[in-house]
């Protein structure tokens, strides 16, 4: 039995959603603008962690949103800002998710979400996907107040959870988490969700790397 830590936006849930809606916002510039606000995002993130000056996820993805409005001219309005904020709580599950969650609980591991964001937010984000029932828990940054990859979230999971690193695994389609992981000792699979993007040329390589979710049911290890 593995102890399975599975990183949310980006893994389980997929970010480019917001797209349809940029889309009638600003046209071809959606794809665009969803690739910058996520990187800003993530980056903001990382800033804050550095700057141990902690605010909730959900302030970087906001002041992402800014900037990445300022940076492309698209001139949204606060309401249309509004609609993409609330549009990031409604975001949809990858369409393996599902089935691989089910099909790894049935095999006897303990599955918890774990994430950057807010666990409320995180919790209702995994409910309106509808796979949320296939956690144990919902383990946040929050109670350490810093950001993926410090390695105090890492070890927060692992007293929350009760686990012990040797038995447990970070399944995550980001690869700073994945080196986050690996430097903390974990095992660590990293789910390719793009075929073009490589992975970093650190010490730290993922244990697996696998083109899906559905793949872990065979590539992991049974205990
Ligand atoms: C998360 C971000 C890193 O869910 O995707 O933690």
């Amino acid at each position: 039995m593995l102890t399975l830590a599975f990183d949310v936006y980006g893994t389980l849930i997929d970010t480019r959603g917001v797209v349809i809606q940029l889309q009638h916002m600003i046209g071809e510039q959606a794809e665009q603008f969803s690739r910058c606000w996520r990187d800003k995002q993530l980056e903001y993130s990382f800033r804050r962690g550095l700057m141990q000056d902690y605010q909730p996820f959900s302030r970087c993805t906001l002041d992402a949103l800014q900037y990445t409005d300022s940076l492309l001219g698209t001139g949204l309005s606060q309401a249309q800002q509004q609609d993409l904020m609330l549009a990031y709580t409604q975001l949809p599950a990858f369409t393996d998710a599902g089935p691989a969650l089910m099909a790894l609980q049935q095999a006897g591991h303990r599955l918890y979400a774990f994430s950057n964001g807010q666990a409320d937010a995180v919790t209702k984000l995994l409910q309106q996907a509808g796979i949320h029932t296939y956690f144990e828990a919902v383990i946040s940054v929050v109670d350490v107040r810093s950001f993926k990859p410090s390695p105090d979230v890492y070890q927060h999971f692992l007293h929350r959870s009760h686990s012990h690193r040797q038995h447990t695994w970070l399944i995550s389609g980001n690869p700073f988490d994945i080196t986050g992981a690996r430097h903390a000792g974990w095992y660590a699979a990293w789910i390719q969700r793009d075929l073009t993007v490589p992975f970093d040329p650190w010490d730290q390589q993922p244990d697996l790397t696998l083109p899906g979710l559905e793949a872990l049911v065979t590539g992991l290890p049974k205990r």
